[in-house]
């Protein structure tokens, strides 16, 4: 143990005695019915005693210290051994779209959609590691997000049109004609892994090929969960697939790793990486010396891989291969945790770390509920919220299991529609843990997600038919399941339906105000900027490349040397998504859109007033296809001393612009957006000028 996480650890204990010391008053006041308004120390020691320890909620200080394997006298397992290298390394390659390479044209993959997109299409460090979309694409999807007015991000990827056409007229599904037959996550796994002597109800492994699309848009019909926390559950994915052992009906685990590197694995496989990543990344001297330091036997393995030379064909595959690279991704997932949010602070001492509200919520949310609160902590416990209260291992890797899993009466997400199709069975459903355990009295059961950071997740549950944390909120408080079906599989759990026993009424019925202040602390509480946004002075690290992990000429020149390019991942490509309105999204290149609008000088409403000469302008989309992100209106041939008045820049080559945040961050064909354009210093009337449009975000 670090001194630092030993610190903190003895400083809870010790302020735990403390509190029980300064005796009866504090603690008569926090067994009282939730208060009003209860000071901070005595709802610090109610919840120490509710979770047998403080230190069990509290995030250790050093990521070694996150939960690893461990051989018997305590010390990491070397195999799965979390460092340092080989953290960076793994969110190095989570970032960089050279990994998707498997594309293959004989199921339907198009060359252009190769290399565009990675695991951080889907998991997004400004939505909470979620997609922030309902429907998820990496491969043959588009776009990352856009910034509206006010400067809020708004998450959106959609599937390309313009190199996958729609397969029918008629969509089969309402939202997007594209994502028609599309097999789930599992149905691609077991269509790769197939073999029905695994025991195994297969699909029809010919129909689903026969749409032609396995491998031209990657997407998962289900919501993505967080990965913050990852490393606190002994199953990952939400049926508890990756961890499960090989010999289960569901499992697919040929090594019996842990959840972690299972799941990097599966992962591999199901986003189009397997196989084909290795050559990519053994083409980038960077990625050479980055599994040099990460993997030292290896490397010791491969003595012609070197960086500073072209290796020999083969001569880095004992050191780049599928086993390290989804090694270096677990120890990531591990890593990815959050330690500066309120509720880190309040539970390391400070006392005005939580507002009075959030400590209301705290309180409920730590209260039984057969004593009057909401007995969230019960399935939401330990440092991420993801685990069982009492797990007999919380500061380890868990040690339950089926537990962990629960029947909430929730329906499915829409993309499942596809799969009934696809299957030809309308009675499929997304049943959870069963397709994993083959078990009835497991259906319809997922997994306990984190609480970290979902503030910014937009989209919740396994259906992500949930649409604010106040939603979720209010399902528990009213106890009534949303499906029919789930609701009658026989396993639907009581303390969703009945949390306060058996003869009660349905739900929690807590009032209005108390679903606000359990609100107020599930959104703002357990809420870290630093993972959005780099924090130097913060022990939280960002998400997304930080400026420590890519301003390569400062902090490693050594990889600045062999061509790593300052802000981009090592490949070079994009952050996470490289198709073009991605990069136009990220602000790194631009759409000359001039000649796909029509531009009209409004006639009756150029104003002059004093020294200033106003034009508004129509810009209407005349094509076919939609311009995106902002829109950039610049304007040329201006006579030298009239000024854009309310230009927000000048382009590189001298021109002024006006930034225009188009309605939703798109203007569809047909439609039209009117720009007022300020001028100053103008002879009368105004001179002709000549305007051109660019679509992009960054500065033109
Ligand atoms: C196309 C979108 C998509 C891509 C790409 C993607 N994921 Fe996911 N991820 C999801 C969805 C959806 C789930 C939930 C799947 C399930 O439960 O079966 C998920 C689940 C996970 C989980 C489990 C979290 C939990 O709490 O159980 C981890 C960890 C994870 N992904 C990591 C990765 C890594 C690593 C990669 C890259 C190799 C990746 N993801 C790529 C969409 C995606
Ligand atoms: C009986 C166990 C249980 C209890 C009690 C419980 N939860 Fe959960 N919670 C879950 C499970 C399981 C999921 C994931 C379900 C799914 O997606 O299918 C979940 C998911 C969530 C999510 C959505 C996370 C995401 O990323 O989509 C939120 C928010 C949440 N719970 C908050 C709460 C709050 C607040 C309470 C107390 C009122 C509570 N939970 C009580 C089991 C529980």
């Amino acid at each position: 143990m670090t001194n630092r996480s030993k610190h903190r650890v003895r400083d809870a204990r010790s302020r735990r005695q403390g509190a029980m010391a300064a005796g009866g008053l504090a603690m008569a006041f926090a067994w009282g019915a939730a208060s009003a308004d209860e000071g901070p120390v005595a709802l610090r020691s109610f919840i120490d005693m509710q979770v047998g320890g403080i230190e069990t909620l509290m995030v250790p200080a050093d990521d070694s210290e996150l939960p690893q394997p461990r051989r018997a006298d305590g010390s990491p397992d070397p195999f799965f051994e979390t460092t340092e290298a080989k953290r960076y390394l793994g969110k190095q390659l989570f970032h960089d779209p050279v990994r998707t390479a498997r594309v293959r044209e004989e199921f339907g993959g198009i060359r252009e959609i190769a290399q565009t997109a990675s695991c951080g299409s889907c998991h997004q460090g400004e939505s909470a590691s979620k997609s922030g979309t309902l429907f998820n694409f990496a491969v043959g999807g588009e776009g990352r997000h856009y910034t509206d007015r006010n400067g809020n991000f708004v998450p959106r990827r959609r599937a390309r049109t313009d190199v996958l056409p729609p397969l029918r007229a008629t969509p089969l599904f309402a939202g997007d004609a594209l994502v028609d037959e599309l097999p789930t996550l599992t149905d691609i796994y077991e269509f790769a892994v197939g073999s029905p002597a695994r025991g195994r109800k297969l699909p029809d492994p010919g129909r689903l090929l026969a749409t032609g699309r396995l491998d031209a848009l990657d997407s998962v019909a289900r919501n993505a969960p967080g990965v913050i926390g990852a490393a606190f559950n002994n199953r990952l994915l939400m049926g508890g697939f990756a961890g499960e052992p090989d010999s289960s009906p569901g499992g697919l685990n040929p090594f019996g790793h842990p959840a972690q590197e299972n799941v990097a694995l599966l992962l591999l496989d199901a986003h189009r990486m397997l196989e084909d990543q290795s050559a990519e990344l053994q083409k980038i001297p960077a990625f050479i010396k980055l599994f040099q330091e990460a993997f030292p036997q290896e490397a010791a393995a491969a003595p012609g891989c070197s960086p500073s030379f072209p290796p020999a064909p083969g001569g880095c595959d004992a050191l780049i291969n599928d086993i390290t690279a989804f090694r270096a991704t677990a120890t990531f997932l591990r890593t990815s945790v959050t330690r500066d949010t309120g509720w880190d602070r309040f539970l390391d001492g400070d006392n005005d770390a939580l507002t009075p509200a959030q400590r209301r919520g705290a309180r409920l949310f730590f209260t039984d509920a057969r004593d009057g609160g909401a007995g969230c902590y019960s399935c939401h416990s330990g440092p991420m919220l993801n685990k069982q209260v009492d797990d007999p291992d919380v500061a380890g890797v868990g040690q339950f299991v089926e537990e962990n899993f629960y029947n909430l009466g929730l329906a499915d997400h829409p993309l499942q529609a596809l799969n009934r199709a696809g299957r030809n069975d309308p009675d499929f459903r997304d049943d959870g843990r069963r397709e994993v355990t083959g078990r009835d009295s497991d259906a319809f059961k997922f997994r306990v997600l984190t609480l970290r950071q979902l503030k910014d997740a937009r989209f919740y549950f396994h259906n992500g038919l949930f649409t604010s944390v106040r939603d979720v909120v209010r399902y528990f408080n009213d106890g009534v399941p949303q499906d029919a079906v789930a609701a009658a599989a026989g396993t639907l759990s009581e303390r969703f339906t009945h949390p306060r026993g058996s003869g009660s009424s349905p739900g929690l019925g807590l009032a209005n105000a108390q679903v606000d202040d359990l609100t107020d602390f599930v959104e703002n509480a357990l809420y870290d900027p630093a993972f959005v946004r780099h924090d130097p002075a913060s022990p939280t690290k960002m998400f997304q490349l930080s400026p420590i992990d890519v301003q390569y000429s400062i902090y490693r020149p050594d990889l600045a040397a062999l061509g790593a390019i300052d802000g981009f991942p090592l490949s070079g490509r994009a952050e996470d998504n490289d198709d073009a309105l991605s990069r136009r999204d990220m602000g790194l290149e631009f759409l000359d859109v001039t000649a796909q609008a029509t531009i009209t000088r409004l006639p009756d409403q150029a104003r002059a007033a004093g020294g200033v000469a106003a034009d508004v302008i129509r810009i209407r989309n005349a094509g076919t296809s939609i311009i995106d992100t902002h829109l950039l209106v610049i304007a040329r041939d201006l006579p030298a001393g009239t000024k854009m008045i309310n230009a927000s820049g000048t382009t590189a080559d001298g021109a002024p612009y006006l930034r225009v945040f188009l309605p939703d961050g798109q203007l569809a064909p047909g439609q039209s957006t009117d720009v007022r354009l300020q001028f100053g210093g103008s002879p009368r009337p105004m001179p002709a000028y000549r305007l051109t449009l660019l679509s992009g975000q960054g500065e033109p």
